[in-house]
């Protein structure tokens, strides 16, 4: 019987890049993928340490996973290996197997092209009886890529590239630099290499990731250095993306090259998510983000002068501490300035190990769900705006999943709206998944859009 990899995947897409990857040198070993627990010879949680509830999600999944994994066991059923990769598996390591013995393996963001002999470790002590109790958190990010460039890719239309991993900025709210490790660029030619094996397997968008994918500096073999806008423009004219996107950019990072790409690329998106956090200097400051409002501000409008119609995305934390009322006022109003096309905030959650997580200046918990819910009540209100503003125009979808029903295609809009679409059957819904389809948007919701083919 073939053998079954079941992976959770937490938290941002560089994760969901990593799950993708994890599947893929596995297959190289004979597992195939399945998406139930109890089904798996290896389960796999990929998880993310970024806030307090997402690492704390893990444990309790861990505690029912433990339950699934004894009633197998008892029905004498298989006893499969139960591993915690990704940020919580850097930031606790060991602390994890001490919590939850449960767990078999522990492995970092930077260590999974290992899966395979880790896996045979752990199949090994099962086997004579023992528990396994694997830990690695090597943070060698150069070692992973090179032996997974060789690995074939899945194919799909729309398909993550990372190239670019962890991050130097020590922001002193965030773990992404400890759990990441330093900010490492993939060569031009190992990029390239993997954007054409997406290119011949039919992909027709491409997002680029990094953890500050702005900040990308690959070499080539030639000694030339890339930046991140230099690779869009060598994308859109050597490959045949018709959608080319980036996430997450850093405000710092937001060179003039790289919006005049906005400007004249058309593969290029119009949408940018830049996340400025908080909207007064003393805070940005405080949380060491490199850039000002007035400099924040000063982007966007350079931005839209090249692309007038880009949605804007970004990142908020309210109640950082020292974060007084009229310091929240201000992130109001750079919100309400922007107008966001959509957004994600979140409440400042202690991260150990954090700068800001030692300081006594700490915001009282109700005081950060109210700023939360002003702020989402506005950032809700403008996603509904935006939405509204493309009712009636015909714009591109890429149809990339099915809907509720048979009938139903859900895809993207060039500003990453999801939309939907009822084309009355089965089969035909068959003929248009994976296609780049111009569509007349219907209507609007708070979160997507309804449309009809308009051919
Ligand atoms: N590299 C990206 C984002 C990384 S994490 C960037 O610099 O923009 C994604 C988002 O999680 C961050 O933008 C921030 O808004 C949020 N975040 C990170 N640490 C947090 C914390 N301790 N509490 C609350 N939100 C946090
Ligand atoms: Fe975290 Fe700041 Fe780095 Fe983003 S730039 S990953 S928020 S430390
Ligand atoms: Fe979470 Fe790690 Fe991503 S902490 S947000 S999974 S980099």
């Amino acid at each position: 019987m073939t053998k079954k990899i079941y992976v959770k995947t937490y938290g941002c897409q560089m994760n969901v890049y990593d799950t993708e990857r994890m599947v893929d040198v596995m297959a190289h070993e004979g597992y195939e993928e399945t998406d139930k627990p109890d089904d798996a010879d290896i389960i796999v949680l990929n998880t993310c340490h970024i806030r307090e509830k997402a690492a704390e999600k893990v444990y309790s999944d861990i505690g029912r996973l433990r339950v699934m994994k004894e009633k197998q066991v008892k029905k004498g059923g298989k006893d499969s290996i139960l591993a915690v990769g990704g940020c919580v598996a850097q930031a606790e390591g060991a602390e994890i197997q001490r919590r939850a013995p449960v767990v078999d393996m522990v492995f970092g963001p930077q260590t999974y092209h290992k899966l395979p002999e880790m896996t045979v470790e752990a199949d090994k002590s099962k086997k004579s009886g023992e528990r396994p109790r694997i830990v690695n958190t090597d943070l060698n990010v150069s070692e992973k890529f090179k032996s997974l460039s060789k690995k074939g890719v899945s194919a799909k239309k729309s398909a993550f590239l990372t190239i670019q991993e962890g991050c130097d900025k020590f922001c002193t709210y965030c773990v992404v630099p400890y759990t990441r490790g330093g900010e490492f660029s993939r060569s031009y030619e190992d990029v390239m290499q993997d954007a054409v094996k997406l290119n011949d397997a039919g992909v027709l968008e491409v997002t680029l990731l990094g953890q500050n994918v702005n900040a990308y500096h690959g070499m080539s073999a030639a000694g030339e250095q890339w930046s991140l806008a230099g690779l869009i423009r060598h994308l859109a004219d050597t490959t045949d993306f018709q959608r080319i996107r980036y996430t997450t950019s850093h405000p710092h990072d937001m060179t003039d090259e790289l919006i005049a790409v906005h400007g004249d690329v058309e593969q290029c998106m119009p949408y940018l998510h830049l996340p400025v956090q908080a909207g007064s200097d003393k805070i940005v400051k405080a949380m060491n983000r490199h850039h000002t409002i007035a400099s924040y501000m000063k982007t966007i409008e350079d931005i839209r002068k090249v692309r007038p119609d880009i949605a804007l995305s970004g990142d908020f934390i309210v109640g950082f501490p020292g974060e007084t009322d009229a310091d929240f006022q201000a992130t109001m109003k750079v919100v309400r300035d922007v107008e966001y096309a959509q957004a994600y905030s979140f409440m400042y959650s202690e991260r150990p190990g954090t700068p800001a997580a030692n300081w006594d200046d700490q915001v009282e918990s109700h005081v950060k769900s109210e700023r939360l819910a002003e702020l989402q009540q506005e950032l809700n209100r403008q996603q509904r705006a935006f939405n509204d503003t493309t009712v009636g125009k015909v714009i591109p979808v890429l149809l990339e999943r099915t809907g509720k029903q048979d009938s139903h295609l859900v895809g993207r809009s060039p500003y990453m709206q999801s939309v939907y679409v009822d084309v009355g059957d089965a089969a035909l819904a068959k003929q248009y998944f994976g296609k780049m389809v111009d569509m007349k948007i219907t209507s609007a919701g708070p979160r997507s859009l309804k449309g009809e083919f308009v051919s």
